[in-house]
């Protein structure tokens, strides 16, 4: 569905009914990596899964998206959407960071939150040079130029042997945003704050999921967070990469839903 939010029109897809989850996916990408989960879910909870602004069915806007941009833009959703019980927020890598400023700035709104393939700290210097060239590229030879340097490092390398179909899918998920949303985005992750003294104040159960062999970001970063957010649980997927989501989907709808049992 297509709802106006902030002015803009932003596109969500919902599935199933209960207790809210919002998923937020990562960079760069859009909700259709959400779908296992709006399968395998929908019948523990109502499943919320945008595009954030620019992405997938969204509308195209100017960026730089900053994190805060897109997390008053996941507020505004749930006001349009009358959704008033505090939801839990999943967000993936890019989606953990906006996960971060949502709990910074709508707390109340909040019951729990999962943080996948995901870390706290900001871009180091040459990590936000390298956000500059990438969008350089992305304008000068399209996005198609980010994709398959993406592509190689998103997924575990058993995924890539073993599940070419889902290569393929998470390749087209990718196509599938506008030059704007690359840009955006890049920008937005440049100038993102450091979320590292955010984590000791995180009041709420949180899991922390990531891929063993995530090529992208290591396992490292999880476990740095798992030691700082208070009342947190690590699970650590094997066999799958950045996209841990789609490519153990039993495994990851499973843990969510045992965490969301518990909490
Ligand atoms: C993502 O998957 O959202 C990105 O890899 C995050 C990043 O580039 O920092």
């Amino acid at each position: 569905m297509n709802l106006t939010v902030n002015g803009i029109q932003l596109n969500v897809r919902t599935a199933g009914a209960g207790p809210p989850i919002v998923f937020v996916h990562g960079f760069p990408l859009n909700s259709g990596m959400w779908q296992p989960q709006l399968e395998m879910l929908s019948e523990a909870a109502c499943l919320i899964a945008p595009d954030l602004r620019g992405h997938g069915d969204s509308q195209v806007v100017e960026g730089p998206y900053s994190m805060d941009l897109f997390a008053d833009d996941i507020a505004g959703l749930l006001d349009k959407m009358g959704i008033e019980d505090q939801v839990a927020l999943c967000g993936l890598s890019m989606g953990g960071y906006v996960a971060m400023a949502f709990f910074r700035r709508h707390r109340t709104r909040l019951g729990a939150l999962i943080l996948a393939a995901t870390r706290a700290g900001s871009d180091p210097p040459e990590g936000r040079r390298g956000r500059e060239m990438a969008a350089s590229q992305a304008q000068i030879m399209g996005t198609g130029v980010i994709v398959d340097g993406m592509l190689p490092k998103m997924l575990a390398p058993a995924t890539y042997e073993n599940n070419p179909g889902l290569v393929v899918q998470a390749r087209a998920i990718m196509e599938k945003n506008s030059l704007e949303s690359y840009t955006g985005d890049l920008f937005g992750m440049r100038d993102r704050p450091d979320s590292t003294p955010t984590l000791p104040e995180i009041d709420l159960p949180t899991l922390i999921l990531h891929g063993a062999d995530d090529q992208i970001l290591p396992v490292l970063e999880a476990e740095a967070m798992h030691e700082l957010i208070p009342d947190s649980q690590l699970v650590v997927l094997p066999d799958s990469g950045h996209l841990l989501n789609m490519e153990q989907p039993k495994l990851f709808s499973e843990a969510v839903q045992e965490f969301l049992n518990k909490k």
